[in-house]
């Protein structure tokens, strides 16, 4: 049986890592977070007092920092590393999301992120959660997929998952992380958010995370059927 990329774009809080971790587990593939990446970026550059607009600060960093996946067996999931520590849970912090849309707006940053990605991925059977996937860094995966959903069930959802980690914050709070995330992931210059012109548009508003996984799968079958 060949193997496939698939490609899973769009907004922040649309059920994207829940739904490809769910495909990649159930078609025995890899899963690959690229946002968890952007996020170890930033915790770095916070840790290193990085300033961002100084572009030698930034490319210095970034040639210090190694970012891999930990197959953890005891819990079954996947650990972000950053230089061998797993920092899974420090990355999802509401501080880290308050500033990872304009650190993965830096060029640098995303030049070696996406080259790291297309590394990761270039064996295919992979499945892929990004902003840019579909576009940049996968342009030729067989499935493409770009999920959106209504902004305030996307916010309950983000408040539900910060909560299950003892982070309580207001919804409004998260309603403008969300917003402005959006706003700078689709006008950045760099490989802005955007539809890729063959991606299939899946809107989760109403959906179960299992609807949704039956959905990306059907489409995987489809196009491995055409192989
Ligand atoms: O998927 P996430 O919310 O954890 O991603 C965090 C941020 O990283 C998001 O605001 C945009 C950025 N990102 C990106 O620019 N490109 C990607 N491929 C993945 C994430």
């Amino acid at each position: 049986m060949p193997k496939i990329v698939i490609a899973i774009d769009g907004y922040s809080s649309c059920g994207k890592s829940t739904t490809a971790k769910a495909v990649a587990a159930r078609m025995g593939y890899g899963y690959i977070d690229t946002g968890a990446m952007y996020r170890a970026v930033s915790l770095f550059f916070i840790e290193k007092h990085v300033a961002l607009s100084n572009k030698n600060e930034v490319i210095t960093a970034l040639e210090q920092l190694h970012i891999t996946f930990n197959h953890n067996n005891r819990t079954g999931r996947n650990e972000t590393c950053l230089n061998g520590l797993n920092v899974e849970e420090e990355i999802r912090k509401m501080y880290i999301s308050n500033i990872v849309s304009e650190v993965s707006a830096i060029p640098e940053v995303r030049w070696a992120m996406v080259a790291q990605q297309q590394k990761m991925g270039r064996r295919r059977g992979v499945v892929m959660d990004g902003r840019d996937i579909g576009t940049k860094v996968f342009p030729d995966a067989e499935v493409k997929v770009f999920m959106t959903a209504d902004t305030t069930i996307r916010a309950r959802r983000r408040q539900q998952e910060l909560l299950s980690k003892g982070e309580m914050i207001n919804l409004d709070d998260i309603i403008q992380n969300l917003e402005k995330r959006d706003k700078i992931d689709t006008t950045r210059s760099e490989s802005p958010l955007v539809q890729a012109p063959d991606a299939a548009l899946l809107d989760t508003s109403h959906m179960t995370i299992e609807e949704q996984v039956d959905w990306v799968i059907e489409q995987a079958d489809r196009r491995l059927s055409a192989l």
